[in-house]
């Protein structure tokens, strides 16, 4: 194991742990951190060197631009040429938050880190372990999610340590994520505001603060290329073959499919209010609330793959909530089959 291990019970009592993490970021090391929706891989956003590495370590395709991590708005104004009325808004409501917003971007953020793009995408998390580990880096951190390329996102420290173990510095072993799917991506630097990646915060919450916003289309269908650069890609897949199970039919079309699998080494996701339904099968439940299933989904499709399942039949939860969201990275790790 290459990665030094800082378990952080306490944001305050473990603050040395914290910074030590802090100054593998400033010698321009690699670092696992936790924040409220999902695990990222952070380097020093300054450091050219550094942040490449983050592509080598995930396996990343350089076209992908990172997030950059803030811990107050003084790093904002380093790295972003306006901050228009609109973000201003959002900063207010939603920060700190599961809400990332692209800027235009001032020269001193590398191309390389942007995939070639004039913009940057920038989030203040509100986890406090995150916020202090960032402050006493005292730079901005660039973190994608902290999985291989391709993977689901990482939402447990014992997933970050299994899969990335050889290829960081350091990881910050800490509490599950509490939302446990990725923020909500606004793009600000159109005529019109426009959702690049569902999450969290929703459209409703976010036009309540700002008015009129789009929503990229191709997040719902795979005909076009998506906004977000790291859209495109093939996304959160395990190594079992995934398929949703539409609304219609449900319960006789998952059994049939469950028979019909030739080793019937299955496993259903669902919401506990079906749980009555599936005795025979073999089920991981999702909770009683679209908020459980997002904390739970990318655990699951990990856990299904340790437990050498083969096939994963996803129930087409509701759009409440977090709903949404769920349902656009179950798609993309079914690669949109349905049952
Ligand atoms: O919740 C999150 O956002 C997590 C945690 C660690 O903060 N991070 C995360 O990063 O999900 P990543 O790299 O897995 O996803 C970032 C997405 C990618 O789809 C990328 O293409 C898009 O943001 N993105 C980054 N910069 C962009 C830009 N300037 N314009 C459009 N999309 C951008
Ligand atoms: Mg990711």
């Amino acid at each position: 194991m290459k990665a030094k291990l800082y378990t952080i019970k306490d944001v305050h009592a473990d603050d040395d742990k914290i910074k030590k993490a802090s100054n593998i970021i400033q010698n321009g090391g690699l670092v696992i951190f936790p924040t409220e929706t999902v695990y990222g891989l952070g380097a020093d956003a300054f450091n050219p060197v550094a942040s490449e590495k983050i592509y080598s370590a995930k396996g990343r395709p350089s076209d992908n631009p990172l997030i950059l991590h803030i811990s107050d708005l003084d790093m904002l104004n380093k790295i972003v040429k306006n901050v228009p009325e609109k973000a201003n808004k959002l900063i207010n409501q939603f920060w700190p938050g599961p809400l990332t917003i692209i800027f235009e971007k001032k020269d001193i953020v590398s191309d390389k880190i942007t995939g070639g793009l004039n913009t940057v995408a920038v989030r203040m998390p509100s986890n406090p372990i995150a916020l202090s580990f960032i402050r006493n880096a005292n730079t901005p951190i660039a973190a994608p999610s902290a999985n291989i390329s391709g993977k689901p996102s990482i939402t447990r420290w014992e997933d970050a340590v299994e899969e990335m173990g050889n290829r960081v510095d350091a990881i910050l072993l800490s509490e599950p994520s509490e939302i446990g799917l990725e923020s909500t991506i606004i793009d600000l630097t159109q005529d019109v505001p426009m959702i690049l990646r569902v999450g969290k915060i929703s459209k409703t919450e976010i036009e309540k603060a700002i008015g009129f916003t789009e929503i990229d289309k191709t997040i719902f269908g795979e005909k076009d290329i998506p906004k977000a650069p790291g859209m495109k890609y093939k996304h959160y897949s395990p190594n079992a073959e995934v398929f949703i199970a539409s609304k219609e039919n449900f319960v006789e079309k998952v059994k049939q499919k469950y028979k019909a699998s030739p080793s019937c080494n299955t496993v259903i996701f669902t919401m506990n209010q079906n749980k009555s339904y599936f005795k025979d099968e073999k089920v991981y439940l999702l909770g009683e609330t679209t908020l459980q299933a997002a904390k739970f989904f990318f655990h699951f499709l990990r856990k299904a793959d340790k437990e050498g399942y083969d096939t994963i039949i996803m129930e087409d939860i509701s759009f409440d909530e977090i709903g949404e969201a769920v349902m656009n990275r179950a798609r993309k790790s079914a690669g949109n089959k349905y049952l």
